[in-house]
């Protein structure tokens, strides 16, 4: 092989993945309950472009066509979620057979045509039966996770071996109970966006022994969402402003669930603008969390260059403004340097035992040409890029096993609706037909040789 040819380690996992809601559609059938994200795009004025995921890409009726899709592309793993109210409509209690049906069925396929399942139970499907009792700033809704754990990996746990907890956490928290922006759409409520992400965490932590019970040999970990997080300028401010990014968005999460507990400084904040109740956490809480995992799944986009606007007299936030700075249509910076840091990071700060990046993508518009290509450079470049920065990761010794691309295919991107494509294939959303894009291809070939020219 030539200089430029990057190999990585035999055995590493290439895939793809989605979450339910964003793909599945048949969001009232067959006996499924309603989520909070039915709940959420049904109601005026909360996706961008007034869509819902009703439809979506159709995949609830064509996942074997997806499957060859899949297929054709040689992905090794398959990331899917679990829509939870599909198989439990009111969130616990009456099981729908249908809904594991379909799951079984899934299951099934992906591993007649050799690919590997990695299962997330929980990409915001919340059961809006479990909302109407409170949603996740109940704790009551971390018992009923646990209940649904268990039926799924019961169900599917003699052939599925991979599994996640939780997408995101930080999601489902902050974007639910503070920004609003995501389902439940709750603007402001600091307090229960807290309890939300500490029940969600809980939640994890008890389903990780049940999981690992019904399912032999399985390995179980969790997805975070990280921000590789910079000062905009050598500043004491700026330096500060960062370091609370760093608190608020990663290590609030990955702390706890390395046994650090949460990070004292954003407690000291919390507690001071009154958003922390001290009788959050019970005893046995952090122990729970902290339930030892086979792997940490990292989700990352792109980097957070963080200033202090409000403090006197602070340096201009120039210092880390690239001139060059290109932006996806997501309006996020293109920076595959965070990615080779953040998985430093995580590996020398946490040692997780293994480390996957579970999603990694671009939002680009570019669509079919005349001749029916669809010539996504930049998402082919975008990808690139960051490959070699996990490589980088991998020869600094950070365990990476896989790496999942976000997404298998053009889907429902939440509050942004349809306006944001970022699959690997094109999704005709009029026809549902699929059209693997110039990326899909290349990949296809990295994926066939484990490797790839710079
Ligand atoms: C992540 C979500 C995923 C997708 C990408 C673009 O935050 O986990 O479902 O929407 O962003």
């Amino acid at each position: 092989m030539t200089e430029s040819w990057l190999e990585f380690p035999k055995g590493f996992i290439w895939g793809a993945a989605t979450s339910a809601y964003q793909i599945e559609g048949g969001w009232n059938e067959d006996g499924k309950g309603e989520s909070i994200w039915d709940r959420f795009a049904h109601t005026p004025g909360k996706i961008e472009d007034g869509s819902t995921g009703d439809v979506a890409c159709d995949h609830y009726h064509r996942w074997r066509d997806d499957i060859a899709l899949m297929k054709s592309l040689g992905l090794q793993a398959y990331r899917f979620s679990i829509n939870w109210p599909r198989v439990l409509p009111q969130g616990r209690g009456p099981v729908n057979a249908a809904g594991l049906d379909f799951y079984s069925r899934l299951v099934d396929g992906l591993l007649e045509a050799g690919i590997t399942p990695f299962v997330t139970l929980y990409h915001w499907e919340l059961p809006q039966a479990l909302q109407d009792e409170g949603g996740w700033p109940a704790r009551a809704t971390a018992e009923a996770f646990v209940e649904y754990a268990d039926l799924v990996s019961r169900r599917l746990g003699d052939r599925v071996k991979n599994w996640i907890t939780h997408n995101e956490p930080w999601c489902a928290a902050f974007l639910g109970y503070a920004k609003g922006e995501h389902a439940p759409g709750v603007k402001g409520d600091w307090k229960r966006a807290l309890a939300a992400a500490h029940h969600v965490l809980l939640s994890h932590g008890w389903a990780v022994p049940v999981i690992r019970r019904d399912s032999p040999g399985a390995e179980v970990g969790i997805t975070l969402n990280f921000e590789w997080t910079m000062p905009a300028s050598p500043s004491a401010p700026d330096y500060h402003a960062a370091r609370a990014h760093d608190g608020y968005f990663n290590r609030w999460f990955a702390d706890p669930l390395y046994g650090r507990g949460y990070p004292a400084d954003k407690v000291a904040e919390y507690a001071a603008a009154g958003y922390w109740d001290a009788g959050l956490i019970r005893s046995g809480d952090l122990d729970a969390i902290a339930a030892r995992t086979d792997f940490l799944g990292a989700n990352y986009y792109t980097r957070m260059v963080a200033r202090d606007e409000a403090a006197p007299g602070n340096l201009p936030p120039t210092e880390f403004k690239a001139p060059e700075a290109e932006w996806t249509e997501m309006s996020w910076e293109v920076y595959p340097d965070g990615l080779y840091r953040l998985l430093c990071r995580l590996h020398f700060d946490y040692q997780p035992r293994k480390l996957y990046v579970t999603e990694n993508g671009a939002s680009y518009s570019d669509g079919p040409d005349r001749e029916g290509r669809v010539r996504d450079e930049r998402r082919l470049n975008y990808l690139l890029r960051h490959f070699t920065a996990a490589h980088r990761a991998l020869d600094a010794g950070a365990p990476l096993a896989g790496y999942f691309v976000w997404s298998l295919m053009d889907n429902f991107e939440w509050a942004k609706g349809y306006t944001q494509r970022f699959g690997i294939v094109w999704v005709d959303y009029q026809t549902q037909q699929r059209r693997p894009k110039d990326s899909a291809l290349w990949y296809r070939d990295v994926i066939a040789n484990n490797g790839f020219a710079r």
